[in-house]
C-alpha cells in the first residue's frame, strides 16, 4: 500500500476536510434533526460544495461518513421509521442564477436525447420550487394509511398523525383510484401563517411559557410542526400542501389511469382532490424555461409562500424513463434556485440613523455581502427592543435576509457553540470578540439633543427638530423629491454636502443659492451647478398637495396633502384651521389634526413657509369644496346584532362619513341603536330607555338624507 504524505498535499487539505466534515454533520444534524438550523441554506451548499471540491481532488480522503456519500437527515428516533418503497428522489440544483441555468438543462437533454437543431423544442413542465418539506402520502384502496418524511431517500420517519390534521390533504379519495397510490408533495407553511404562528410565540414567551421559541423561517416552522410529537400541537401550526408526483403505484389492468405525461398526471392528481399549484406550466424549449424563471421570480415576493427557485421536468413520460437516473437524481429534472435571500455575514458596527421626523433607527453595518441579488453593507435593527431581543452585538456572525425591496435586515445572531453541538476534541473555535448589549443613546448621535423615547413607544426620537442636521437634510431631500415639489438632481450626497458646508439652513435657502456657493463644493461642475439652478426654478411652480406634502408635516402624507387642498383651498385656510375643523376633511382624524395644528403653531415654520413663498414659489389656489351636507351630523349610533348586506365595519364608515359618531354602548344620550339579526342586550336596552331603533333599510334612507 503506497504510503500517503500528508505534507505532500496542497493548501492544508487534509485538516480543511476535516474541520469541513465536522462543521457540514454538525449543521445538517441542526437541519435535518432538530429542525433548528443556525446557518442559511446558501452558507449550508457552499461548504457542502467545498468539500465536494476538496473531495474530488482528493478521492482517497473520502470516508464512507462524509456528508457527500449520503443524502438527507437521520431519523430523530421517536417516530417509526418507514422503508420508502421507490426511493425519494433529489434533484440536480443549478446555481447559476442566469438564464444559462435554463440553457444549459435544455442543451444536456438534447445531447442525451440524440437530437440536433434541427428538432423541435423539448416539451417541459416547470413548477416553483417549494421551500417546505417532501412528504410521500401513501393511500391503499383509497384511504391514507400513511405520510412519511423523506429522510435520507431510503428511510423516512412515520409522521402520519401530525400529516392527518392538514386539512388539505385527502383522507379518502374517489373509489376509481389505483389500489396502491403514493402521491408525493411538499408540506409547506404559508407566509400569513408562519407571521401568525410567530406572533403567538412571542406572545407565549412574554407570558413566561418555557421551552417555547420563534421560528427562523415558515420551512423550518414546517418541518418543526410535521415533526412535533404531540399531534395537538401540530394542529395547531398550519400547514399546507402542493402534490409534484407519484411514488409506488399498482395499476388495475383494466380501466386504471395510464399517464402520458407529467402534466397529465398532476391534472389526475388535481380532480383526486389534491392540491397542485396554479402556477405550474407547460414550457417548450430553453426559451419558455428562462421566461418562467424570469416570471416567477419578479412574483415570487408576492406568492404568500416561500420558493426558492422553480423545477423544471420533461413532460413526456417516456422520454423520462429513456433519460433514466444518475445516482438518487433523476436526469429528467433540474431546479433553477433564485438568488439567496439569506445570506451569513459579520457585523462591524451598529450605528444610530436619525431619520426626517427625528425617529432613531439602529442599524447594523455589515461586511458587505451579497444577497437577495444586491451587495448590502447596512440592515436595519428597527428600534431598541429589537436590537436587544435578538442580541446584535458588534463582531457577531448574522444572518442577513432581503426580500423584494424591502429593506435588509438582519435575522439572527448564528453564535460560535451553536455550530457545533457538542464541543469536539482538539477543535476548539476561536470564541470571537462580542461587543456589549446594544442600547439606544439618549442623546441624538447626530445634534447631542436629548433623544426620548415615549410612553408606549417603540421609537426614541431626537427632539433637536430643524437643529439636527441630520433631520435637516433629511427634510430638504424630503421637500425635493419627486413627489413633492421636485428638485431634479438635488440628491442625497448634494444635500449632505450643502448642509455640512453650511450653505444651507432652513428649506428657504435653497432658493437663495448662489452659483458660486454651489460651484466651490466638492467634485462639482460649473454644469451641474448650472443645472441645480435651473432645476430649482423649475420647482418654484408647483402645486398646494406638493408643498403642503413637501413641507414633511408628521402623519400628513400625500393623499392627506391632496384631501387637505381639496377641501379648504388655499394654504392660508388649512394653517388657520382649528383642530375641529381640520377634522372635518376625510381621512384627518384627531392624531392629524393635533400634528398639524402643531407644525403650524411653532413660528419658526410659519416663517419658514413666508420665506418660501417670499422666494417666488407658487401655485394655483382655489375655492373651498362646497362643503358637503352632513345628514347625521351630531348623532351618536349603537351598531347592533347582523345586518343584512353590511358588514359592521362598512355601517360604521358610512355613519362616519355622513359625520354621525358611533359608539360602543346605548346610553339615554344615544340617537339611534342600528339592530340587525341575533341582536342581544343592546336592543333590550334602546327599548328600555326609548331610544330609536332603526333596522339597515332606515339607516340607509337616512344616510340618503331622509329625516
Ligand atoms: S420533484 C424526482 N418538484 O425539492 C424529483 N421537487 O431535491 C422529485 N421540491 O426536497 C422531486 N418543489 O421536496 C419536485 N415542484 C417540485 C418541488 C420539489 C420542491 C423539493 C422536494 C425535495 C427537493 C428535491
Amino acid at each position: 500500500m503506497p504510503t500517503r504524505d500528508l505534507f505532500d498535499l496542497p493548501d492544508d487539505a487534509v485538516p480543511d476536510i476535516a474541520q469541513l466534515r465536522l462543521s457540514l454533520h454538525a449543521h445538517a444534524h441542526r437541519y435535518y434533526v432538530l429542525d433548528d438550523p443556525s446557518i442559511p441554506d446558501a452558507e449550508y451548499d457552499r461548504l457542502f460544495r467545498q468539500l465536494q471540491t476538496l473531495e474530488a481532488q482528493h478521492p482517497e480522503l473520502v470516508t464512507p461518513d462524509s456528508p457527500t456519500q449520503r443524502v438527507g437527515g437521520k431519523p430523530l428516533g421517536q417516530f417509526a421509521q418507514v422503508r420508502h418503497a421507490l426511493p425519494m428522489l433529489s434533484i440536480r440544483t443549478e446555481t447559476d442564477t442566469q438564464a444559462s441555468g435554463a440553457q444549459n438543462f435544455d442543451a444536456r437533454i438534447r445531447r442525451e436525447l440524440g437530437l440536433t437543431d434541427a428538432d423541435p423544442a423539448i416539451d417541459f413542465v416547470a413548477e416553483p420550487k417549494f421551500d417546505g418539506l417532501a412528504m410521500s402520502l401513501r393511500y391503499v384502496h383509497g384511504v391514507l394509511v400513511q405520510a412519511a418524511t423523506r429522510g435520507d431517500g431510503e428511510l423516512g420517519e412515520d409522521v402520519t398523525q401530525n400529516i392527518r390534521t392538514i386539512g388539505q390533504i385527502p383522507l379518502k379519495l374517489p373509489a376509481s383510484v389505483p389500489p396502491v397510490l403514493e402521491v408525493r408533495g411538499e408540506v409547506y407553511m404559508r407566509r400569513d401563517h408562519f407571521d401568525a404562528l410567530n406572533e403567538r410565540q412571542r406572545q407565549r414567551i412574554a407570558a413566561g411559557e418555557r421551552g417555547e421559541k420563534t421560528f427562523v423561517n415558515p420551512r423550518n416552522a414546517a418541518a418543526g410542526a410535521v415533526r412535533q410529537l404531540d399531534p395537538a400541537i401540530a394542529a395547531q401550526r398550519p400547514l399546507s400542501f402542493f402534490a409534484y408526483g407519484l411514488g409506488e403505484v399498482t395499476l388495475v389492468h383494466e380501466g386504471g389511469p395510464v399517464w402520458v405525461t407529467h402534466l397529465a398526471l398532476l391534472t389526475t392528481l388535481k380532480s383526486w382532490g389534491f392540491p397542485v399549484s396554479e402556477l405550474v406550466v407547460q414550457a417548450q424549449g430553453a426559451t419558455e424555461l428562462v421566461a418562467y424563471y424570469d416570471t416567477i421570480g419578479a412574483r415570487r415576493d408576492t406568492l404568500g409562500f416561500d420558493i426558492d427557485g422553480v423545477v423544471y421536468k420533461v413532460n413526456s413520460l417516456a422520454l423520462q424513463r429513456r433519460l433514466g437516473f444518475v445516482t438518487r437524481e433523476p436526469r429528467w429534472a433540474v431546479a433553477h434556485k433564485f438568488p439567496a435571500q439569506e445570506m451569513l455575514t459579520t457585523v462591524l458596527a451598529i450605528d444610530v440613523q436619525v431619520g426626517r421626523t427625528g425617529k432613531l433607527t439602529p442599524v447594523a453595518k455589515l461586511a458587505p455581502v451579497f444577497v437577495g441579488g444586491v451587495t448590502v453593507t447596512n440592515a436595519t435593527l428597527h428600534n431598541e427592543d429589537e436590537a436587544r431581543r435578538k442580541d446584535v452585538r458588534v463582531g457577531d456572525t448574522v444572518i442577513v435576509r432581503r426580500a423584494g425591496d424591502v429593506i435588509p435586515e438582519v435575522v439572527s445572531v448564528v453564535l460560535p457553540d451553536t455550530a457545533c453541538p457538542e464541543p469536539i476534541e482538539g477543535t476548539d473555535l476561536l470564541e470571537p470578540q462580542r461587543g456589549p448589549l446594544f442600547t439606544m443613546p439618549h442623546v441624538c448621535p447626530v445634534c447631542a439633543s436629548l433623544a426620548m423615547r415615549e410612553e408606549g413607544e417603540a421609537d426614541y426620537r431626537c427632539t433637536g427638530g430643524l437643529f439636527c442636521s441630520a433631520q435637516r437634510k433629511q427634510a430638504i431631500l424630503h421637500f425635493a423629491q419627486r413627489r413633492a415639489v421636485e428638485v431634479e438632481g438635488l440628491g442625497d450626497k448634494l444635500v449632505e454636502q450643502m448642509v455640512d458646508a453650511g450653505i444651507i439652513r432652513t428649506l428657504p435657502d435653497l432658493y437663495r443659492l448662489g452659483f458660486t456657493a454651489l460651484a466651490n463644493l466638492d467634485r462639482m461642475a460649473e454644469k451641474s451647478a448650472q443645472n441645480v439652478l435651473e432645476a430649482l426654478q423649475k420647482s418654484k411652480q408647483t402645486t398646494l398637495p406638493r408643498f403642503l406634502f413637501g413641507l414633511g408635516i408628521r402623519h400628513v402624507g400625500e393623499a392627506t396633502a391632496k384631501e387637505l387642498a381639496r377641501h379648504f383651498g388655499k394654504l392660508d385656510a388649512i394653517m388657520q384651521a382649528t383642530e375641529e375643523q381640520l377634522q372635518t376633511v376625510a381621512d384627518v382624524g384627531p392624531i392629524v389634526a393635533r400634528s398639524l395644528r402643531a407644525f403650524f403653531d411653532v413660528s419658526h415654520n410659519r416663517e419658514v413657509v413666508e420665506q418660501l413663498r417670499a422666494c417666488g414659489l407658487t401655485w394655483p389656489e382655489g375655492d373651498p369644496a362646497p362643503v358637503l351636507a352632513q345628514p347625521l351630523s351630531g348623532k351618536t349610533f349603537v351598531l347592533t346584532g347582523t345586518l343584512p348586506s353590511l358588514e359592521r365595519e362598512q355601517a360604521k364608515a358610512l355613519i362616519e362619513a355622513a359625520g354621525g359618531k358611533v359608539v360602543g354602548s346605548v346610553s339615554k344620550k344615544t340617537s339611534f341603536v342600528v339592530a340587525g339579526a341575533q341582536a342581544g342586550s343592546k336592543l333590550e336596552k334602546a327599548q328600555e330607555l326609548g331610544v330609536a331603533i332603526l333596522d339597515e333599510t332606515g339607516l340607509k334612507e337616512m344616510l340618503d338624507g331622509g329625516a
